[in-house]
């Protein structure tokens, strides 16, 4: 009788774990299934050997060519009814955040950190202290001046921001991101076969080592650093190519302008969870680290490809709409979707930026 009991007990666990097995299994299949683009670059990046294209010679800009003509990426049309989202005074809301004062990007100029912003950088992913020794090794190889142009009183500089959300699929909005002067994108997204809503023009993309992908050529790689490791991922990619792995595979090396790349500016970073986000998040999402990026290299900036699915999840253009099933990217995001959301609604309503809301 106990024997029996205990086969039949047997029998039941067996059960219970196929099934635990059969639901695991599900969700991993759709983990893959979603997150295939961001998979089939890790598997590029982890098998793929140096590109031929690799920047150098002929292909790059020298340094010196870059600098005079610092204006390059701006249509030199001025308008005269330039809605200057910086300028103080039309939202106090907005003037008790916005910060014009830090530089958006990390230069020779501004390297030290204040004391407050270089604790919580570390902290981000807990590394070692010696920032000196990485940043002279970077800063031989891209520009260690601010080579960002400054806003002109006179012209006037108008941004697409493009976030990567499925709201983009079937909006046709490619051409109307295309006339902004710079068209600014973030991780991975790509443009090739989704130029119809998504457009084709890049003058600027930021990315950190495990969300980078290739940038259209003569724009700027904006690298979102998240401590140390990913500064010196940055010096391998572009010279040895000895680091395969940050938290995940990474590209071994990039083919990228090395005159056009940027380090995003921990100090905006820290601007940005301090004076944006507060204790909502660990750390701000990169598509509003890019808007905020945005407000320092631009007069007017129109927003596109931001907002969950109705399913609540920040769903992406490439992929086909996952329905029900949007909950998985909830499982894999570290941010609060519907709190950036309301921070992007707020700014509309105060003026300072116009939403495209695509189709949903
Ligand atoms: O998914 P990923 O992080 O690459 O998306 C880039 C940015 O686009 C996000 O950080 C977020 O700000 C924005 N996004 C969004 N709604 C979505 C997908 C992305 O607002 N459905």
């Amino acid at each position: 009788m106990a024997g029996c009991k205990s086969s039949m007990m047997r029998r039941l666990w067996r059960k219970y774990l196929q099934i635990v097995a059969l639901i695991v299994l599900t969700i991993l299949s759709l983990v893959t299934y979603m997150n295939r683009r961001k998979l089939e670059i890790i598997y590029t990046n982890t098998f793929r050997g140096r590109p031929n294209s690799y920047c150098e010679g002929e292909n790059c800009h020298s340094l010196a060519r870059y600098f005079q003509s610092p204006n390059s990426d701006v249509d030199k049309s001025c308008n005269k009814t330039c809605k200057r989202l910086w300028q103080p005074g039309s939202s106090a809301w907005f003037d008790s955040r916005f910060n014009n004062s830090i530089s958006p990007v990390w230069s020779r100029r501004n390297e030290e950190l204040s004391k407050d912003v270089k604790k919580w950088w570390l902290s981000i992913r807990n590394q070692g202290e010696n920032i000196s020794d990485v940043l002279d090794k970077v800063f031989k190889l891209i520009p260690e001046k601010q080579p960002l142009n400054h806003r002109q009183d006179e012209c006037c500089i108008r941004c697409a921001v493009v976030g990567n959300s499925g709201n983009l699929r079937n909006s046709k909005y490619g051409k109307l991101i295309d006339s902004h002067h710079r068209v600014i994108r973030v991780n991975y997204a790509p443009t090739e076969g989704y130029e119809d809503d998504v457009g084709s023009k890049e003058t600027h993309r930021l990315a950190y080592p495990v969300s980078f992908t290739n940038v259209k050529k003569g724009a700027h790689f904006v690298m979102v650093p998240f401590g140390i490791n990913d500064i010196n991922w940055l010096v391998s990619a572009l010279t040895d190519g000895k680091i395969t792995w940050t938290y995940a595979p990474v590209y071994r090396y990039i083919d990228v302008d090395k005159s056009k790349v940027l380090l995003l500016n921990p100090a905006l970073m820290y601007y940005a969870k301090q004076n944006w986000i507060g204790d909502k998040e660990n750390w701000p999402s990169t598509g509003f680290m890019m808007l905020l990026f945005s407000f320092h290299i631009c007069d007017e900036v129109n927003v596109f490809g931001f907002g969950a699915s109705s399913y609540g999840a920040w769903d992406h253009y490439w992929e086909p709409d996952a329905g029900p099933w949007n909950f998985i990217y909830q499982l894999v995001s570290p941010h609060k979707h519907s709190f950036e959301e309301n921070l992007l609604e707020r700014l509309s309503e105060e003026g300072k930026i116009k939403i495209y809301r695509g189709v949903r």
